[in-house]
């Protein structure tokens, strides 16, 4: 074990302390100069203009992104702190999604685990590597509820589900701040992006969202209120308008909701030129009608976009705004530069990083993390685990030996990938057999993102012909028919889930589905690994591959963690956060639906389409282990309770299988009737448990206010309603054992 790096101890000051020092921060301030404390500016100048250096100089820049170089932050810093006219630290920041040097699985498969422990755990080892480069604040977690897999950013949250969604936002806060924002050894969180964004209409990157205030409370808040609860340092305004008004001047979001109700004391940034964009998207007038929308709304400080420290001074002057406006949104930015110790502590020692990067508990934890998110989503006649003394296997698909793919989508800005592919991963796990490997025709976007044209030498690769592509087709079926077994890796590219790279088809891509059954019909044994950052219509797989894993994009210790899988080493316990539909063209879907006046068990119930079932392939909460599990004795400890009390629900779980293994036991409710229809089912609570043999575990879950009230369109409020529930407890969210009970006034 390496030794752990010894860092500096920072006591972190109380509120009072914190608040005088920023009184007397503000004032030594020019007017400029608080406008330069909400200003973020591209450390790698991305667009015409002043020079980094130069801005931060004149006082021009409190916070510096898009830069990745401990050696750059230091120089830029000593600007800042040494010839800047009031001196104040600068904030400098990067997205640190799901790792900075060690990759962790993306945060969907994180979600996967339906154990926060694994987000935090992983975000905090993030926060370290992160804050030893010299980064103070990471864009992350993104906590956007995501209903509709063809939207590409559905990769970098926690799918479909408020409750689990809420549990992951917790957990990621504190693995990236720990228990406060200064805690040595982290980074500031950012909640992103309030809110709505995952909502876009059609899946469209960046398309408007219509969302009524009863489905933004109920279901797209919750994990951004968790993030408060856990102190998140700041918050990301969307970009796309919502009802209309686009998020980052929308005063309902950044002020009602989360300052007045939710008593949010952080900073709130734009997304990256968000506040110029107000004009384009035909709301303010101008750029100096932008930036007074923007800062009336309740954003602090501008990402990239120039607007405040162009127009801000203007409106000062001409009394359109006061001192006191700009102000009040300086102070949690330098509230946030205190806490963090900046002042004290405004350089990184460079001679650490490597250190802090090398330690080898990050790639244990990284591997255990991915080993956790995986799904077994197909196990017929137990063909999983495959025997250790395999002779000869072939691994055959695009993504098998690819290291972009295995990490998956939102790399860290000048990141080189350095994963364990599959491939090398089961080659190291089968150093006596004959592992042989082909790729297949390659799979593309056929519009490539304007972040390929951003990076020199990203996806410059020529393109395959048409006989290149059929001779890899052919070499791979060959080399399948070689082998005893064969393990297939498909799914998407990295750049083909994240920011704009959202789809309009849920199928393989390329001639991936092709392959497959060009190789299932070989009549061998075959494994499918998924690698892809959304769910994927794979009906046909689902019915003619004996056994298929979902692997996500597993992270820099992908391969070694797949391998335990798959020869059984760690026994699959992850489950779906978002509901798998059997063709692109049924999404949105998802459990947590209203009934309709013909629902699934009614007589005259078909198909909500004539051209097939629109079931779900694989429900959300879905994952298969090698043992088996029996889940009974389910008691409601009431069967009336008062309006406001808890009722105490518990189960049985018992491992009816031969092997230890995971079960993920859920709750599920269902409000029988009220001020208005409640979903027919809604997660309220989950446990992940570990299970020897025969061994029983009670499961207890309590359920209170909080989870029996909701946001009534008819009340116009929160309320909690005296009415019958229904209750199940299962192994995901079709669960069928049963209990009721009554809320009485
Ligand atoms: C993305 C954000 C990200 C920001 C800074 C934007 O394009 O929407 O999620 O944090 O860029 O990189």
């Amino acid at each position: 074990m390496a030794k752990a790096v010894k860092t500096y101890t920072v006591a972190i000051p109380s509120e009072a302390e914190v608040a005088a020092r920023v009184e007397g921060l503000l004032g030594r301030l020019s007017l400029e100069e608080k406008i330069g404390q909400l200003t973020q500016i591209a450390g790698v100048p991305f667009f015409p203009g002043p020079e980094p250096a130069e801005i931060i100089r004149k006082g021009g820049a409190g916070s510096v992104l898009w830069l990745n170089d401990t050696q750059q932050f230091n120089a830029l810093q000593k600007i800042a702190v040494e010839e800047s006219p009031s001196k104040i630290p600068l904030l400098f920041a990067l997205d640190v999604i799901h790792g900075y040097r060690t990759i962790f699985p993306v945060p969907l498969a994180m979600a996967s685990s339906w154990d926060p422990s694994v987000a935090e755990r992983a975000q905090t080892v993030a926060a370290k590597e992160a804050r030893a480069a010299g980064l103070h604040w990471t864009f992350g977690p993104m906590l956007d509820i995501a209903r509709d897999a063809r939207w590409g950013r559905i990769v970098e949250g926690a799918g479909e589900d408020p409750c689990l969604g809420a549990a992951m936002a917790f957990a990621q806060v504190r693995g990236f701040q720990g228990p406060s924002v200064g805690t040595p050894d982290h980074v500031v969180a950012c909640a992103k992006h309030f809110a709505g964004y995952g909502a876009a209409d059609g899946g469209r990157d960046y398309d408007p969202v219509y969302l009524p205030e009863t489905r933004l409370r109920n279901v797209y808040f919750p994990p951004f209120q968790a993030a408060v609860k856990a102190g998140v340092g700041t918050f990301m305004s969307a970009y796309m308008d919502l009802n209309d008004v686009p998020a980052s001047g929308n005063r309902f979001l950044l002020h009602d909701v989360l300052r007045g109700e939710w008593g949010f004391q952080g900073f709130v940034v734009s997304d990256a030129m968000a506040v110029g964009n107000l004009v384009i998207e035909g709301f303010a007038r101008d750029g100096r009608d932008a930036a007074l929308r923007a800062l009336r709304a309740g954003m602090n400080m501008d990402m990239a976009s120039g607007t405040f420290s162009q127009h801000l001074a203007g409106l000062v002057e001409d009394g359109t705004l006061k001192l006191a406006d700009i102000e009040a949104a300086v102070r949690p930015i330098l509230a946030i530069k205190v806490r963090m110790g900046l002042f004290e502590h405004p350089y990184t020692d460079e001679s650490k990083l490597g250190q802090v990067l090398a330690q080898p508990e990050h790639r244990q934890e990284a591997r255990l993390a991915a080993q956790r998110s995986m799904v077994l989503l197909r196990n017929e006649g137990g063909l999983l685990p495959l025997a250790k003394s395999l002779k000869n296997v072939a691994v055959i698909g695009p993504l098998a030996d690819s290291m972009e793919a295995t990490e998956g989508s939102w790399m860290v800005f000048g990141h080189t990938p350095a994963a364990v592919t599959i491939l090398a991963g089961l080659r190291a796990r089968l150093p006596e057999a004959q592992v042989t490997f082909a790729p297949g025709p390659e799979i593309r976007r056929e519009i490539v993102s304007f972040f390929d044209d951003m990076m020199p030498g990203a996806n410059k690769k020529p393109v395959q012909t048409p006989e290149q592509a059929e001779t890899a087709f052919q070499t791979a079926v060959t080399t399948a028919r070689a082998a005893d077994v064969i393990v297939m890796v498909l799914g998407e590219n990295a750049d083909m889930a994240g920011e704009a790279a959202s789809r309009a088809s849920l199928d393989l891509p390329g001639r991936q589905e092709e392959l497959l059954k060009a190789v299932v019909a070989l009549g061998k044994p075959v494994v499918l690994v998924l690698l892809n950052g959304r769910p994927l219509s794979i009906s046909w797989a689902a019915e003619n591959v004996p056994a298929i894993l979902e692997a996500w994009e597993p992270g820099s210790e992908g391969g070694p963690a797949i391998a335990d899988i798959l020869f059984g080493d760690a026994n699959p316990g992850g489950k779906l956060p978002v509901t798998f539909p059997r063709k692109g063209g049924h999404v949105p879907l998802y459990y947590a639906r209203d009934s309709s006046h013909q629902p699934e068990d009614h007589p005259m119930y078909r198909s909500r389409y004539w051209d097939g079932p629109t079931t779900p392939l694989y429900p959300f909460g879905f994952g298969l282990s090698y043992t088996t599990f029996s889940i009974t004795n389910l008691k409601v400890a009431t069967s009336q309770v008062k309006l406001g009390g808890p009722v105490s629900v518990t189960a049985e779980v018992t491992n009816t299988g031969r092997l230890v293994g995971d079960e993920v036991v859920q709750l599920y409710i269902h409000q029988k009737a009220g001020s208005d229809s409640r979903p027919m089912r809604e997660l309220k609570g989950f446990e992940r448990l570990t299970l020897k043999p025969s061994e029983t575990k009670t499961v207890r879950f309590l359920l209170g206010p909080a989870e029996l009230g909701y946001w009534s369109t008819n009340a116009g409020k929160w309320v909690q309603e005296a009415e019958a529930f229904d209750v199940w407890v299962g192994a995901d969210s079709t669960a069928t054992l049963h209990a009721g009970f009554e809320v009485v006034s």
